[in-house]
């Protein structure tokens, strides 16, 4: 049996493709295709957080159904099954199944009932035990919470993925120290607001933060980094920044998700924090830290975001230099509070597409100054990818996070090389190994 499967949106979306995959090759017997033409079974992992991937759903579903072998299944998880339900087989009715984000656990049960619909948010997957068989290197992703109890104005996934409750510590840990024995250094900890870790648990457990179980998995033998996504900046109190700052297994390179830099904006979005607050915390991190690198999440447009509230975000952009930028157009989303606002305070569209463009305009002329500014820092580099024909090269990312090549030379993937960089094509880093 063959098994099609397409995975859109975060890093969340990706484990639980990985956790369906898993579960499907050891108890059902599936074999993973890239063609999606001879496969017994299509599955679509969707994304909700924006409307347009949501809008390419149904196209997709159609060409699915146009090509697929005669009696084959298509499944819809994910986000946008958690909040479209049955109106998904109602509009396409080949899909013979929906399985929400919460439910992804119940894969083996789902694809043998023609037209069900499992999309309970009350589900509690946080200590269903996955099967182990997956597929990794040397990086692994690693759930430590599944939900989201925030309610910011704009986001839908508390909708889709429910209340948040954290995995028991002791399963986190004993799942990690499986990865490491199977050769993975580099694990990657996932959850909508993993520094809230240890705020509810579904079953009785010791109190545990997420500084206390970053140094419970560094003490894992084998595991030689520790990074996560995606924190959230108002848990970033001293406590929490200071362990990031000296477990030496934890990578120095961070997400902090900033959405705005207008104080007003950050309150109409409730993201609990305002500009003050966000600068303080970069500030306390680069001091304990220069050579952290700092990724964001940006909206810009959000209902009433005047000409002013956007110059605070720009500035944020430019006192912070941010190392990574995902900047998206408001959205507006169903099942969210800004989505009842309806047309008020609405920005243009071109306005808002014009203020993206500012605002990218602006973070590719800080990364050309920062790639710059790297010539003849030393990293060590993660091995992940060699070409071992050709040009060869080996290639991988620094413990804070950017991405070095380094030509002639073939590595062991796995391997840590001491590389100092030499020269910066278009962005792209270059090194050469330090003996
Ligand atoms: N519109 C635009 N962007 C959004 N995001 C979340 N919801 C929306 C929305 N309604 C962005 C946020 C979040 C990232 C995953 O997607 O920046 O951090
Ligand atoms: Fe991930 Fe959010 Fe998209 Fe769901 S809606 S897949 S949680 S980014």
């Amino acid at each position: 049996m063959k098994l099609y499967i397409e995975t859109l949106g975060c890093a969340m979306n990706m484990r639980d493709s990985e956790h369906m995959i898993a579960e499907l090759r050891s108890k059902e017997g599936y074999e993973l295709t890239h063609e999606a033409q001879e496969a017994d079974l299509i599955l679509i992992n969707t994304c909700s957080v924006r409307e347009k991937p949501e809008r390419k759903l149904f196209s997709e579903i159609g060409q699915f159904a146009k090509i697929k072998k005669p009696g084959a299944k298509i499944g819809v998880c994910g986000c946008t099954a958690s909040h479209m339900g049955e109106e998904i087989i109602k509009k396409a009715p080949s899909v013979n199944f929906v399985l929400g984000a919460r439910n992804v656990s119940k894969i083996s049960e789902v694809i043998h009932k023609n037209k069900a619909v499992e999309v309970e948010l009350d589900y509690d997957d946080s200590t269903y035990v996955f099967d182990a068989s997956r597929n990794t290197g040397v990086k692994a992703l690693l759930n430590i919470s599944i939900g989201c109890d925030k309610k910011c104005a704009y986001c839908i996934v508390p909708h889709t993925r429910g209340k948040e409750i954290s995995i028991p510590s002791d399963m986190i840990v004993s799942e990690a120290r499986k990865l490491a024995q199977n050769g993975v250094k580099e694990l990657m900890l996932l959850g909508q607001n993993v520094n809230n870790y240890g705020v509810r648990f579904s079953t009785k457990h010791k109190r545990i933060n997420f500084a206390d179980l970053l140094r419970e998995i560094s003490d894992i033998e084998g595991i030689q980094r520790i990074r996560f996504t995606s924190p959230h900046p108002l848990h970033m109190d001293d406590e929490f920044l200071e362990e990031f700052a000296t477990n030496t297994k934890v990578c120095k390179s961070i997400h902090m998700p900033l959405q705005s830099g207008s104080s007003n904006i950050l309150k109409k979005m409730r993201r609990g924090y305002n500009k003050e607050w966000y600068l303080n915390r970069v500030q306390k991190l680069q001091s304990l830290l220069p050579n952290v690198t700092i990724g964001t999440d940006i909206i810009v447009g959000f209902p009433g975001e005047s000409e002013e509230d956007f110059d605070h975000t720009m500035d944020v952009l430019q006192k912070v230099q941010f190392d990574t930028l995902y900047s998206f157009v408001y959205s507006p989303r169903p099942h969210t509070e800004s989505h009842l606002w309806g047309d008020e305070g609405r920005v243009p569209s071109e306005i808002a597409s014009a203020r993206l463009s500012r605002l990218q305009a602006m973070h590719r002329e800080i990364l050309t100054l920062k790639a710059k500014k790297e010539i003849g820092n030393t990293h060590q580099v993660l091995v992940e990818n060699i070409k071992e024909t050709g040009d060869v090269f080996s290639e991988g990312r620094s413990d804070n996070g950017k991405l070095i090549k380094i030509p002639d030379e073939v590595f062991k993937i796995g391997d840590i090389v001491s590389v100092k960089v030499i020269h910066n094509e278009g962005g792209s880093l270059i090194g050469r190994p330090v003996i």
